[in-house]
């Protein structure tokens, strides 16, 4: 796997962590590119995916279907601030990839309130050991302050609980996208 940009860096976590039969969520569905990657990755298991936009949700049903992985796949139009009402049981990862529908209007942004309050949900929601990867882009209005907020509110967290990893290209121009990874500690290890 290569590790060319923070897309491919969240794919890597999340892959480490993953086994066959787990169930795992995208919060973003956009395209679809993340629900096919966690899909393959849990042939046994579930992937509930969420989106606010129609558009977006109709772009990931046709990709799965093109990938005859459709069958282990939950679609939702939904706000990812109301994930928790999916939940029955901890997940071994959500993935966030934050902005906007590529090839729509920036107005189907995530706002970055929005976001801060469905990451510090969604930490809650994953196992001991699970991961939950928040992909933040700088370069589009709202952006920075967005990623502000996912940091703020993940550096908040207790490091008893959670290993949180920021992940950034130090020699790239342009505001590349930046990682942020929260590993829900097993056990006590700190
Ligand atoms: C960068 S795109 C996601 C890309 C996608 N993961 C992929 O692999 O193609 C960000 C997505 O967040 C969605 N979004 C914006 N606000 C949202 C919200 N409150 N709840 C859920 N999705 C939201 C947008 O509609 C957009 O599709």
């Amino acid at each position: 796997m290569s590790l060319r940009n923070a897309v491919e860096l969240s794919h890597y976590c999340v892959k480490m962590v993953v086994r066959p039969d787990d169930t795992v969520i995208d919060a973003t569905c956009g395209n679809g590119h993340d629900t096919l990657f966690l899909a393959r990755l849990v042939p046994e298991g579930r992937v509930l995916a969420f989106d606010i936009s129609p558009l977006a949700i109709n772009n990931t049903a046709a990709r799965l279907e093109e990938h005859g992985v459709s069958e282990r796949v939950e679609l939702f139009q939904e706000d990812f601030r109301n994930l928790r009402d999916y939940v029955k049981s901890p997940v071994a990862a959500i993935m966030f990839n934050l902005g906007y529908l590529p090839g729509a209007s920036r107005e189907t942004a995530t706002k970055a309130e929005h976001s801060r309050q469905a990451v510090e949900r969604a930490v809650k929601l994953v196992r001991p050991g699970g991961v939950v990867t928040v992909v933040c882009y700088r370069g589009h209005q709202g952006g920075p302050e967005e990623t502000s907020e996912i940091f703020a509110v993940t550096a908040g967290l207790s490091q008893k609980e959670f290993k949180v990893l920021k992940i950034d290209f130090l020699n790239q121009v342009n505001n590349p996208p930046l990682l942020v990874a929260v590993y829900r500690l097993e056990g006590d290890r700190a």
